[in-house]
């Protein structure tokens, strides 16, 4: 059975120009419910970490730089097969390619500060709500 939750991140670009309420009533108006949230300021260690899967990418020092720019917001939400529902709920990487009422399309600038992250996986799903959630019980 899907994971019933997955984890997030209203990114620097969307954080710090006052995004992050509108993003999460958004969501929640979609049926998602936030069980952890925190706002941090991530090392370029912690970024490096996080997006390991990516290093090597053309656009990792990009990715790593603009994610340790500045706070975000880290979350983990529930809902039923919740990877898929935010995957299509946030849309596109690319602002310019996602479909209309998605949280890219409302708010994302680019490619790269694209305002908000998602698990790919239900595996990342668990890996990813660990890495900035350790402490809570269930994930
Ligand atoms: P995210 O869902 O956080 O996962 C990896 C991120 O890499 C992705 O969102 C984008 O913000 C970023 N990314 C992917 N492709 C590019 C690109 N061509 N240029 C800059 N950033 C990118």
């Amino acid at each position: 059975m899907a994971l019933n939750y997955t984890f997030s991140i209203i990114k620097p670009d969307a954080f710090n120009t006052g995004k992050a309420g509108k993003i999460l009533a958004h969501l929640e108006a979609q049926g998602f419910v936030v069980k952890a949230a925190r706002v941090i300021h991530m090392s370029k260690t912690q970024a490096e970490e996080f997006y390991g899967v990516h290093r090597g990418r053309p656009f990792f020092g990009e990715l790593v730089e603009f994610m340790s720019s500045a706070p975000c917001m880290p979350f983990v939400v529930q809902k039923d097969n919740a990877v898929s529902a935010l995957r299509d709920a946030i849309g596109a990487t690319d602002p310019a390619e996602a479909a209309a009422g998605t949280v890219r399309k409302l708010y994302a600038e680019s490619k790269g500060k694209n305002a908000i992250h998602a698990s790919d996986s239900d595996e990342n799903a668990v890996r990813e709500s660990r890495f900035f959630f350790a402490e809570v019980d269930g994930l």
